[in-house]
Parts: C-alpha cells; sequence; structure tokens
C-alpha cells in the first residue's frame, strides 16, 4: 500500500525544512505545491504566471488549478510508493479532491503530522529565510546560518529571499492559514491519522518528533 503523508502547517512552521530530512528517511519523494508554483513561475510557465498574481498577495491559487497540478505530479512514476507532501492540501475542496482521487486506487491518507508554531515565532522565522536559487535549499540567517552569508552550502548558489516573505504578505498569508486551511486539523483529526507536532523547538528535536510520529506507518 502506497504511503501518503501530509505536512500540515502555517507558513515557516518548517514544512519545507523538515520534508527535505523525512524525504530520505521515508523512501519518498518531497511534493510542494509552493515549489511546484515557483518551478513554473521560474520558467515562465501559463500556470506559473497566473499563480503569481495569487501568490504576491499571499492569497491561495484556486482550487482548480491546484489540485489539477498536484492530482498531476502524484500520477507520476516516481510517486508510486506514495509521496510526502507540503503545502497541500490546503483547502477542504482540496483535502476532499485528495481523498477521492486516492479512494478511486482503494489508497487513503497514511498520516498527518500538524506543525504548530506561535504567529510571531512565524513571522520572525519568515524573515531570515534564505533560499538557494540554484537547489532551493532553505536556510535562516539566524537559525540555520550558510557557511558564508549569501552562498548556498550545497553548491555555491546565491540565496535569496522570496518575494512572498514581505511582513504585508506574510500577515496575510497567516490569516489565510487560520480561514482557510486550519479547518483541515478538525477534518483529520477525525479521520483518526492526526499528529500533533510541537514545531517551535529546535530543527533536530522537532524531526525527532517527526519520525516518532511515524515510527508505526
Ligand atoms: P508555500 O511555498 O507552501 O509557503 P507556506 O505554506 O507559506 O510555507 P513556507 O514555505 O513559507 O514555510 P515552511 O513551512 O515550508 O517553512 P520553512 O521550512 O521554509 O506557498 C506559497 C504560496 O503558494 C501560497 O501563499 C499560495 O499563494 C501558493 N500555494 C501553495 N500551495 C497552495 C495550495 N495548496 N493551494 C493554494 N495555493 C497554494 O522554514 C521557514 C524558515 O524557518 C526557514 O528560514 C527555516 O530555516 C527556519 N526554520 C525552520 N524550522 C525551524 C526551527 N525549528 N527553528 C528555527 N528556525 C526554523
Ligand atoms: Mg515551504
Ligand atoms: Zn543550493
Amino acid at each position: 500500500m502506497p504511503t501518503y503523508v501530509i505536512l500540515l502547517g502555517p507558513p515557516a512552521s518548517g514544512k519545507g525544512t523538515q520534508a527535505a530530512i523525512l524525504k530520505d528517511y521515508l523512501g519518498l519523494p518531497h511534493v510542494a505545491s509552493g515549489d511546484l508554483f515557483r518551478y513554473n513561475l521560474k520558467h515562465q510557465t501559463p500556470l506559473g504566471l497566473q499563480a503569481k498574481t495569487y501568490m504576491d498577495r499571499g492569497a491561495l491559487v484556486p482550487d482548480d488549478v491546484t489540485i489539477a497540478m498536484v492530482l498531476d505530479r502524484l500520477a507520476q512514476e516516481d510517486c508510486a510508493g506514495g509521496a510526502l507532501l507540503d503545502g497541500f492540501p490546503r483547502t477542504l475542496a482540496q483535502a476532499q479532491a485528495l481523498d477521492h482521487a486516492l479512494a478511486e486506487h482503494g489508497r487513503r491518507i497514511s498520516r498527518v503530522l500538524n506543525i504548530q508554531v506561535p504567529d510571531d515565532v512565524l513571522v520572525e522565522r519568515v524573515s531570515g529565510r534564505r533560499i538557494c536559487r540554484t537547489c532551493g535549499e532553505t536556510y535562516h540567517i539566524r537559525f540555520k546560518p550558510p557557511k558564508t552569508p549569501g552562498v548556498c552550502d550545497l553548491d555555491g548558489g546565491e540565496l535569496y529571499q522570496r518575494d512572498d516573505d514581505k511582513p504585508e504578505t506574510v500577515r496575510n498569508r497567516l490569516s489565510v492559514y487560520w480561514k482557510q486551511t486550519s479547518p483541515l486539523v478538525d477534518y483529520y483529526r477525525q479521520q483518526g491519522v492526526l499528529v500533533d507536532i510541537d514545531g517551535n523547538q529546535p530543527i533536530e528535536d522537532v524531526t525527532a518528533q517527526l519520525k516518532e510520529a511515524l515510527a508505526n506507518l
């Protein structure tokens, strides 16, 4: 039975950081809707240009577009054994569409990890985040600094700040999370697949708690 693990949590809660570690631990591909949109934007595809108009405001990209993009990704060969989902689903409609698509193949969500972090900590994390232009590796100027400022440890790529990490946009992303995404916590809790994770700890302690929550998959 393929394994589908969802990392659920507000902006900057550490979904991407932890996914980069857990994908090897679980042996599953990391499927991040935000990364897929940014990849499309980098290559100036119609999907990327459309998504940008929403991302720049910190709003969600419409469900139909997002669902089609992610289900298409999950149908690719490397996802035959399942996937580690990051940033999707983010609305009830997305969650239901995913459940439905999996059920068609007799599959279901294995576990949802609900990473909890207070809003004021999230704002600080976003403001110090830096990302490698070449490989997408995520850093933080205080909490996960690169060896040389502005340069990726892995490939020497240039580190940049995401357009939507400006303080005004971040406030909107947080309010969108509380309005549109947080209802998924109850949705998955009712399915009996949700585990709460304290995301307000050092990165390696969060990883340890996540691994514990995944131990009996
Ligand atoms: P997306 O890219 O998914 O952004 P997000 O959910 O806002 O989450 P982030 O990527 O900002 O945070 P993260 O949890 O990955 O944290 P990270 O590990 O980087 O989405 C962007 C946009 O795309 C959306 O606004 C929307 O427009 C669109 N979109 C995407 N998915 C969509 C969907 N399903 N439907 C509709 N629209 C969608 O960590 C953050 C920082 O903190 C880093 O600097 C990191 O080094 C640091 N850090 C991490 N963990 C710790 C720790 N434990 N202690 C200290 N620092 C830490
Ligand atoms: Mg991310
Ligand atoms: Zn890099």
